[in-house]
């Protein structure tokens, strides 16, 4: 459902690093660039710098701190209830590095996407730019997708690439990478879910009325995206 009655769709962001692809969305609200507002950010760790850059925009943050909890089941419960405080129409997993359990994907599954970075099925989990260097792939890439019960295994929303060059190592190709592709497919695909292009419905997702087969690429990148 994108359209709140108030101040369009409602965004809540799930982070645990630096919150680069969170600033992009960050700077894409504030831009107009997306009919909608982030309502909140949650961070598994209370160092996160993603929550200074919420602070800095003065979007409410709370931190579910992952070490507060023994069972993965009873952080869970915590995050879905801080989420649910938010009422979010979309939530947003912007390098939130945590596994999620089942009950809390099936509350959320009619808008859940996350940002993972590599050309999903290639690299599912860690160290994706590694991987890649290590397999000799000449291109690398991110992956928005639907979030389901398999580790970064939903179905793939967009796609974007970057070449990978003799001198890259893990670091230069992950920088490149988020530079050029995750900062715009990410704040993107929440821009289409907002203005009702895209709709996400029961693991899948319609683009433009249509159910994507194929994940979209960086040539469907609206141009102030791209
Ligand atoms: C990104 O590469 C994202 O794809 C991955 O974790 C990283 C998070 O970076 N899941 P940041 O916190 O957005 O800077």
């Amino acid at each position: 459902m994108p359209e709140s009655p108030e101040g369009g769709t409602r965004i809540a962001v799930l982070v645990s690093g630096q919150g680069r692809n969170l600033q992009a969305l960050i700077d894409a609200t504030q831009a107009g660039q997306i009919s909608g507002r982030i309502v909140g950010v949650i961070s598994d760790r209370s160092d996160a710098f993603a929550l200074e850059r919420a602070r800095q925009a003065q979007i409410p943050d709370i931190t579910v701190d992952r070490h507060d909890y023994a069972h993965r089941a009873t952080f869970d419960d915590a995050l879905t209830d801080s989420l649910s405080t938010l009422n979010p129409d979309l939530v947003v997993l912007a390098g939130f590095m945590r596994i999620l359990g089942e009950s809390f994907i099936a509350r959320f599954s009619d808008g859940l996407i996350n940002i993972h970075p590599s050309l999903l099925p290639l690299y599912p989990g860690l160290n994706t730019h590694q991987r890649a260097l290590d397999t000799g792939d000449r291109e690398h890439g991110a992956t928005v997708h639907l979030v389901n019960n398999e580790l970064d295994g939903g179905l793939r929303i967009i796609q974007g690439t970057v070449s990978v060059v003799r001198q890259d190592d893990a670091q230069t190709l992950a920088e490149r990478l988020m530079m050029n592709v995750e900062t715009k497919i990410l704040p993107q695909t929440v821009a289409w879910f907002a203005n009702g292009r895209l709709r996400l419905d029961d693991g899948m997702a319609y683009f433009d009325g249509r159910a994507l087969d194929h994940p979209l690429s960086q040539s469907d990148l609206d141009p102030e995206f791209s």
